[in-house]
This record gives C-alpha cells, sequence and structure tokens, in this order.
C-alpha cells in the first residue's frame, strides 16, 4: 500500500505496535537535487521533484521519524537505515536516543561513486540495523545459504554473506523512466531474507521509486510505502503492478 504524503504526517496515523520491520533510505540533506550532473545521465528519463530537506532542519526531522518508527514498530521489531556519511551522526544520535538497539553497523560498498581528484571517490553507504529488543528479534541464520554450504574456494558461504561488508553492485536502467536515487533490489532482497518472514508488515517512510513495495511483494511480505512526491508516488504504484 502506497501512502502520499508527508511521513511526518502520516506516520503519527499507523497504528502502534503494528510494523515488523521499518526498511528505509530517507533523505540525505546534502542539497541533493537528483540532476543529471550527479550521475551524467540523460536527464529526460529523470523524473523530477526528489524532496529535499536542509541541513538545519535534519536532526529534528529525523529525530521525529524515528521516534515514529519505534512507536509503529512491534516489540520484536527492527529497523534498517541507509545513510550516507555526511549526516550519519544525526541519524546514530537519534536512534540511540529513541532507545533503539544498534546491532549490526554494515558497510555497503558499491560500484560506482562519484569521480573525484582531490580526495577519494566515496563508494559506500552505512546500513544500520537496530532493534527495539536486542534479547528478541527476527534473524534467520540460514535463510540464503545452510551452514554447510562452501563456496568454490572452499570458505563458509553463510559467513561470507554474513560479513558486515556488502558488496552490492547499484542498478543501472539505462534508456528507462527512473527516479534520482534508488537502493538495488538486492539490498533489499538480502534484509529482508534475514530479518523479516513471509506475511510480515514492512514499512517504508521514504518510498521514493518503491524498491521496498516491489521486493517486499515478491517475497510475499505485506508492506506500507510513504512519499511526498506525488510522481515518485504514482512511478512506484507502476513499478509494484509491473
Ligand atoms: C533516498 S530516497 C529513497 C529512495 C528509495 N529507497 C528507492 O529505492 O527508490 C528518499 C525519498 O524520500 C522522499 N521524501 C523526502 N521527504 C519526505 C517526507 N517528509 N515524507 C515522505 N517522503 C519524503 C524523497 O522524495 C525521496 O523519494
Amino acid at each position: 500500500m502506497i501512502l502520499n504524503g508527508d511521513a511526518l504526517t502520516i506516520l503519527p496515523t499507523l497504528p502502534a505496535a503494528s510494523v515488523d520491520i521499518v526498511v528505509t533510505d530517507p533523505p540525505f540533506a546534502i542539497e541533493f537535487s537528483g540532476t543529471p550532473a550527479n550521475y551524467n545521465r540523460n536527464d529526460a528519463n529523470v523524473i523530477e521533484g526528489y524532496h529535499e530537506i536542509s541541513q538545519s532542519e535534519y536532526p529534528a526531522f529525523t529525530r521525529s521519524w524515528v521516534q515514529e518508527a519505534w512507536r509503529v514498530l512491534k516489540p520484536n521489531g527492527c529497523m534498517y537505515i541507509v545513510s550516507g556519511w555526511s549526516n550519519l551522526n544525526d541519524i546514530l544520535t537519534a536512534v540511540k536516543e529513541v532507545g533503539f538497539t544498534t546491532v549490526n553497523h554494515v558497510i555497503w560498498q558499491f560500484q560506482f561513486g562519484v569521480f573525484t581528484r582531490n580526495k577519494y571517490v566515496s563508494s559506500h553507504y552505512h546500513v544500520l540495523f537496530v532493534v527495539k529488543n536486542p534479547r528478541h528479534y527476527t534473524y534467520h541464520l540460514e535463510c540464503r545459504h545452510p551452514l554447510s554450504e562452501r563456496t568454490k574456494d572452499g570458505r563458509s558461504a553463510n559467513y561470507a554473506d554474513r560479513e558486515d561488508v556488502w558488496y552490492i553492485p547499484r542498478e543501472f536502467w539505462p534508456g528507462q523512466k527512473k527516479t534520482a536515487t534508488k537502493l538495488p533490489e538486492a539490498l533489499v532482497e538480502k534484509i529482508l531474507a534475514y530479518s523479516s518472514s513471509p506475511g510480515d508488515v514492512v514499512l517504508d517512510p521514504f518510498l521514493g521509486s518503491g524498491t521496498v513495495g516491489v521486493v517486499a511483494q515478491r517475497m510475499g511480505r505485506r508492506w506500507i510505502g510513504i512519499e511526498i512526491v506525488d510522481a515518485y508516488a504514482e512511478f512506484a504504484a507502476d513499478r509494484v503492478k509491473a
């Protein structure tokens, strides 16, 4: 289900303790515009309207939605937040102050960052895995690889999959309509496999192009996505239908 509007207005209308897992990458507060200059792509294919938050508003904005995430999550619920490093401190602070326990701080490495000459190319995001109750949360140890499985070079496939640095390429959608930024489906699939079960309720308060909804639906989870930009919400609805 897609709810088109402001997450800060819509989240308080959702019932308390009704969601099993929140998976989201919130706006970045880096004056991101989603223009072609960001990724050297054909702007005709990029749907306009990305909604950014100013840096001065970011701490209060983050605190508000993280507090709501806590309220709507079930007592054994968890949350995965994807963030760049620029304003990660605001997210870490909110998560801690609201009461979540951090289980893992995953690094997601991808294959292209913005080319730079005077500093290193930034090619990773942070993925915070946080829970309400550190003694009771969903984690399916063997959901992708049994403990007995070996990789071609003789390592444990299970161990390799569960190390906290994930290399997952970003998706290219050449010649197709797209929003300014989106998560790869493989990243969301991995998160939902380990930390949710069929029938669970998945929430993404910042749905964008709808990736979390698309993957949740394919994996037999129920889902709610909130998106403030009308054209993005429509695009996400079409993607889910397709
Ligand atoms: C980083 S993008 C999410 C991308 C998404 N994960 C995907 O795979 O397409 C953040 C999204 O949050 C939306 N957004 C920003 N502020 C919002 C708010 N207050 N309520 C709901 N959505 C908001 C932006 O328009 C943008 O689509």
